[in-house]
């Protein structure tokens, strides 16, 4: 028993050094209970924005039982920043086909970077049991070439597929 403790160990040992695997280690914190109020999460900043260094931001809510928005438009090649916030109880996401796969704790802001390089719809369902309504809460991510992306809007304010 011993000899299985120590292996483990090592193996954690050898994946942190070797491979940079790690837990998220920038926790920034939120009021789960006061999203709506205002504030980043807010409604009227939901969906995609372009920041100033031409990157795009996604702030998405997940809330029993759906993200929002339902569908999050993004430009293909952009440098993506997704940060979400739970409004109620512990959620998860990942979009199917890329590496983006993290849990939305109440209290928590998760922020996932990464990156679509090629244009097209994919699912973005909940991967934590989070209640009755739980099989039914995902949402789309549509990634469009950039030159369809209304990047001038989204400078001014956050878009999403609705627009
Ligand atoms: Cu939200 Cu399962």
């Amino acid at each position: 028993m011993t000899a299985i403790i120590v292996v483990m160990l090592g193996l954690i040992v050898f994946a942190s050094a070797h491979w940079g695997m790690h837990p998220p280690s920038r926790v920034e914190t939120i009021d789960s209970t006061s999203l709506h109020k205002g504030g980043e999460f807010s409604e009227a900043n939901l969906g995609t924005s372009i920041a100033p260094d031409g990157s795009a931001v996604v702030r998405v809510v997940a809330q029993q039982y759906a993200f929002v928005p339902n569908c999050v438009l993004v430009p293909a090649g952009v440098s993506v920043t997704m940060r979400l916030a739970s409004a109620d109880v512990v959620h998860g996401f990942l979009i199917q086909g890329t590496n983006v796969n993290a849990m939305v704790v109440p209290g928590y802001v998760t922020t996932v970077h990464t990156s679509f390089q090629n244009s097209g719809e994919r699912l973005m369902p909940c991967h934590e049991f989070c209640g009755v309504g739980h099989q039914a809460m995902w949402a789309h991510v549509r990634i469009v070439d950039a030159n369809r992306f209304p990047f001038d809007e989204a400078k001014a304010k956050a878009v999403s597929c609705a627009q």
